[in-house]
């Protein structure tokens, strides 16, 4: 039997995704986002509040970068979604993070985490129920340590953290049980008469 949750946000897993940005003093504006989306093949658009410092930083260098957060650095990642840089000058400081400026956008990457979006600001859409900062990805970094024999990342390596909006949880992901576009390959088959 199925009972009505009513209003709750029941996607599951939403990504860990660390946001950072330079404000126009050139301070490292950095914050937690689990409402973002890769929404085509070289943009994400991050869901954020527009008084955020890292939205504003967003805003005024027109570039950021978005990382992934692992098991590692929960700790880190869930901080700078706790606390403001509007309220707290040396956020960033504190957070146990380095950043090192990217050599493609006007943005810092932060050093510790292993995959990270270089990305410029490419449009802000806003409707009457939508305020989204969509992001070009010019290129994508990952640490040597996370990738598999062919170069791509290796989600277990990886080590990812992921968000559940049900009970506010981080989860750790790394378990492959199949391999998209081949899982249902059988029904498919079946369907197509093949
Ligand atoms: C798990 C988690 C997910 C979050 N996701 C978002 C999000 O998608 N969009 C958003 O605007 N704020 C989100 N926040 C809140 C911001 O990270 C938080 O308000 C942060 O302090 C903003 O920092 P800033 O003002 O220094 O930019 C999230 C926080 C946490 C802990």
């Amino acid at each position: 039997m199925k009972k009505d949750l009513t209003n709750v946000q029941p996607v599951f897993p939403m990504p860990v995704l660390v946001i950072a940005a330079y404000d126009a003093k050139g301070t490292v504006q950095t914050m937690n986002a689990a409402w973002g989306q890769i929404c085509d093949y070289d943009k994400i658009a991050l869901f954020l509040a527009e008084d955020h410092a890292t939205t504003k930083a967003i805003l005024e260098s027109r570039a950021f970068t978005v990382a992934l957060a692992d098991r590692t650095h929960m700790a880190e990642a869930d901080y700078v979604g706790i606390v403001s840089g509007n309220k707290v000058a040396d956020k960033f400081a504190r957070s146990g993070f380095t950043a090192t400026k990217s050599a493609r956008v006007n943005a810092p990457v932060i050093d510790q985490l292993p995959v990270a979006m270089e990305c410029e600001l490419a449009e802000v859409a806003q409707t009457k129920t939508l305020y989204a900062i969509v992001g070009t990805i010019v290129n994508t970094l990952a640490d040597e340590a996370v990738l598999a024999e062919n170069g791509k990342v290796d989600p277990a390596k990886l080590d990812a953290i992921a968000f559940d909006q049900f009970q506010n949880g981080y989860y750790a992901m790394g378990e492959k049980v199949g391999q998209a576009w081949n899982a249902g390959s059988a029904l498919a088959k079946a369907a197509l008469g093949k």
